[in-house]
């Protein structure tokens, strides 16, 4: 353990490691094939140098923004992953009063190892996320569940098609949640728990279905084409998520922050576009938001904190951000995510 609190999520990681079992620190950390998708993430923000504005009088700075109806602290969101209760006994109902202190958005994983109804408890605002199951009644079911809970926004993660080969994982047999800890939304009517099933099947007329039974906002979580950009605008979704789900699906897919500038183009601001994998830093969310995106998500170090510290740990990642990239803002002359262009940022070819 550090003397005294992480003072960044590096260090944060550090210490997480030494708390959790390897076998779990390995699931939370690990990726696809030979992890070049989980390096290259952060890579890509490696190789984005700033180029500040000075004399910009920025004193006053805000950086909230707003999404589908939640004004939140800042742009930056939880990213849905699963199984919080490997990393803290409390699970995803910890992050979620974290994220509801911190006035941000959590996005609740379909394989959160406690029932949504105890996690929007905290408060909210919360998104939920979905991996569209082949039972389309099931499926519906979820979604029920998840409005009744108060989630706001759908998450639809369509980069799943197949599990990917996560070696570490393989090489440690871990395959399953241990004895005791389920995934607590994917109770059907009689109680059962079920598998989550992932459904080489899902496609476009799936998500327009999908579109039909619910009110709620969908974005998609995974896309990384602009052709796909495209299509989802024109199949009425509300917004995009750039991901490669932090390089634990196709390994030697493009890191999301170069893929970012395609897809934005291909929207022209028709919808919003979010971000996330290897957001780290203050700069990093700079970077993305400079080069179009609304907001990004954060992923592992969440759980880093959730295994430090359960809610004072999420809230310490949080507020790092925070102040991170309230400094980084003020040190390039920025006052705020409406202020960002991308003439701040230059791309050098290696880091
Ligand atoms: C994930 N991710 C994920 N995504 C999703 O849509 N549903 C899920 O259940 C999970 N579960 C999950 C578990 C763990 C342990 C990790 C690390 C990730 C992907 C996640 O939402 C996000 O795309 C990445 O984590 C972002 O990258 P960083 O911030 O971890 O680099």
């Amino acid at each position: 353990a550090l003397d005294g609190p992480a003072l960044n999520l590096a260090e944060l990681a550090a210490d997480a490691r030494g708390r959790l079992d390897p076998v779990h620190w390995d699931f939370f950390s690990g990726g696809a094939g030979e992890e070049r998708t989980v390096r290259a993430n952060e890579a890509a923000f490696a190789r984005r140098y700033l180029v500040p504005r000075v004399l910009r009088g920025a004193a006053r700075r805000d950086l909230r923004v707003s999404l589908f109806g939640s004004r939140i602290s800042m742009p930056v969101l939880i990213a849905p992953t699963a199984f919080h209760r490997l990393a803290h006994p409390e699970g995803e109902v910890a992050t979620a009063r974290a994220a509801t202190e911190a006035g941000t958005i959590m996005v609740v994983s379909m394989a959160a190892t406690r029932p949504v109804e105890e996690i929007a408890a905290a408060g909210g605002p919360l998104w939920f996320q979905l991996y569209p199951q082949p039972d389309l009644d099931f499926t519906a079911s979820v979604v029920r569940r998840a409005e009744a809970a108060g989630c706001s926004a759908l998450v639809v993660t369509v980069d799943s098609p197949v599990f990917g080969r996560r070696e570490r994982d393989l090489r440690h047999g871990f395959v399953d949640l241990p004895a005791g800890l389920s995934c607590e939304n994917m109770r059907d009517a009689t109680g059962r728990v079920r598998d989550i099933e992932m459904d080489a099947g899902l496609d476009w007329a799936r998500i327009a279905r999908l579109r039909e039974i619910t009110a709620l906002p969908i974005l998609l979580k995974g896309v990384l084409h602009p052709a796909d950009a495209a299509l989802a605008v024109s199949y009425g979704l509300d917004g995009l998520l750039v991901s490669n789900h932090g390089g634990r699906q196709l390994d030697g897919a493009l890191a999301t922050l170069d893929a970012l500038p395609a897809v934005v183009e291909a929207v022209g601001g028709r919808l919003p576009v979010l971000l996330d994998g290897g957001v780290r830093r203050g700069a990093d969310v700079l970077v993305a938001l400079a080069l179009g995106a609304s907001a990004v998500l954060v992923g592992r170090p969440v759980l880093w904190g959730l295994a430090v510290g359960g809610a004072a740990g999420v809230r310490h990642v949080l507020d790092l951000l925070h102040a991170d990239l309230d400094r980084t803002l003020t040190l390039a002359g920025v006052t705020g995510p409406a202020d960002l262009r991308d003439d701040l940022v230059a791309t050098v070819a290696c880091g």
